[in-house]
């Protein structure tokens, strides 16, 4: 896996580039300012960048209204620019009230050279935005986004990812991010939906920007790599997932009523059943997780993730989220799937997944009863089929 260090950093601004005069900013005149640190040397050249290139948008979007009684929405990840957009005219024909767009909304790390302009990242975007089949949907229905790791610039990327705060910048141009997340580091937002007795929170987690580094299985020479994934548990006191400053926004947001709360995860949350990235890579902090998440205030609570080319449902009862049932969708891919499904499910057999693994394109559409208080869930496929389907109540009391 590529590390970037200080000076890697370096090299990486001497790259040469039509912006390299441009490089250093100068201070009031006559005066020059000498960069005291690798990363003081790297936000100069980025506001320097700023001011120079032109950073793609996805459209003029539409805002969510906040009186809104959610009743159908859908959502979905790992979206590549370059292959069929069809998608989004089927997602359209459902009819939904809102998109969540959750993760690898565009592949910009695909033969990316080390450049710190991120150029692949922000190609990438400009290739979503020129997709009509996209900007027609978005110019018509909310979105609410996060990112995983390959719209954020690197794959299986984390804070040790040296770009990161460029690749934040490109993303929230890209989306038009409000000012309340552009004034943080990471993506993370909610919002909260609908009156009181039909009110929805939606927690878009940043499971990137603070993310400690994964720990990687140790493979001995000739020994054959793990199937399933290179990632082995970081049971140390030092792994992080979300960072101090999103946990501490995080219990701050659940502590906020609702009757619904959809916590939206770029990567899985109940699996154990692989060792690719999710959080079974931190079995500590996805505890202080299902801990937090029971110590809400008040409402039923669905897990929403994707990345990982293939989708289901689960369902587990933490010991942390104190025993209760816990349920999950995940929806993966748009338009870039691997493999068969039949393949898919028994390559991967898992306990939690109350689904077939479905490995064609799909993205999910939930539908609320607040009536019955029932979600129903569903995975649809290219053409709108319905792939799979899961009914499931919560309860508030939890
Ligand atoms: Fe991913």
């Amino acid at each position: 896996m590529l590390r970037l260090t200080a000076s890697a950093l370096i090299l990486a601004l001497l790259t040469p580039s039509p912006l390299a005069a441009q490089a250093v900013e100068p201070a009031a005149q006559g005066v020059t300012t000498v960069p005291m640190t690798a990363q003081d040397a790297l936000d100069g050249y980025y506001r320097s960048l700023a001011r120079v290139v032109d950073l793609p948008r996805a459209g003029r979007g539409v805002d969510a209204d906040s009186n809104l009684v959610l009743t159908r929405f859908a959502f979905g990840s790992c979206f590549s620019e370059i292959r069929d957009a069809g998608i989004w005219n089927t997602i359209a024909r459902t009819d939904p009230q809102m998109f969540m767009m959750i993760g690898d909304n565009v592949y910009g790390d695909t033969n990316w050279r080390g450049d710190a302009e991120l150029g692949t990242l922000r190609a990438s975007y400009a290739k979503l935005a020129s997709l009509p089949q996209f900007t027609a949907f978005y110019d018509q229905v909310p979105f609410l986004t996060t990112w995983d790791d390959h719209d954020y610039g690197f794959n299986d990327g984390g804070r040790d990812f040296a770009f990161r705060g460029w690749a934040e910048t490109i993303y929230e141009n890209f989306w038009n991010s409000p000012d309340e997340v552009r004034g943080r580091p990471g993506v993370h937002y909610s919002r909260i939906f609908g009156p009181e007795g039909q009110r929805v929170q939606v927690i878009l987690l940043d499971t990137r920007y603070f993310r400690s580094p994964l720990v990687r299985a140790e493979v001995a020479p000739g020994q054959p790599r793990p199937p399933l994934g290179p990632y082995v548990p970081d049971t140390s006191a030092d792994a992080d997932m979300l960072g101090a400053e999103q946990w501490a926004w995080l219990a701050e947001e659940l502590a906020k009523p609702a009757d619904l709360r959809l916590v939206v995860s770029s990567i899985q949350v109940l699996t154990d059943a692989h060792q690719f990235e999710s959080w079974a890579t931190m079995p500590g902090e996805r505890d202080r997780l299902y801990r937090l998440l029971a110590a809400r205030n008040g409402g039923g609570v669905l897990l929403m993730s994707g990345d990982r080319h293939a989708g289901g449902v689960y369902q587990d009862a933490p010991a942390a989220f104190g025993g209760q049932p816990l349920w999950e969708i995940t929806s993966s891919s748009l338009n870039f799937a691997f493999s068969d499904t039949a393949t898919n499910t028994a390559r991967e057999p898992d306990p939690r997944r109350v689904t077939d693994f479905i490995s064609e394109a799909n993205f999910g559409l939930v539908e609320i009863d607040w009536r019955r208080r029932e979600l129903r869930l569903e995975l649809r496929g290219r053409e709108g089929e319905v792939r799979t389907t899961q009914t499931v109540g919560w309860s508030a009391a939890n």
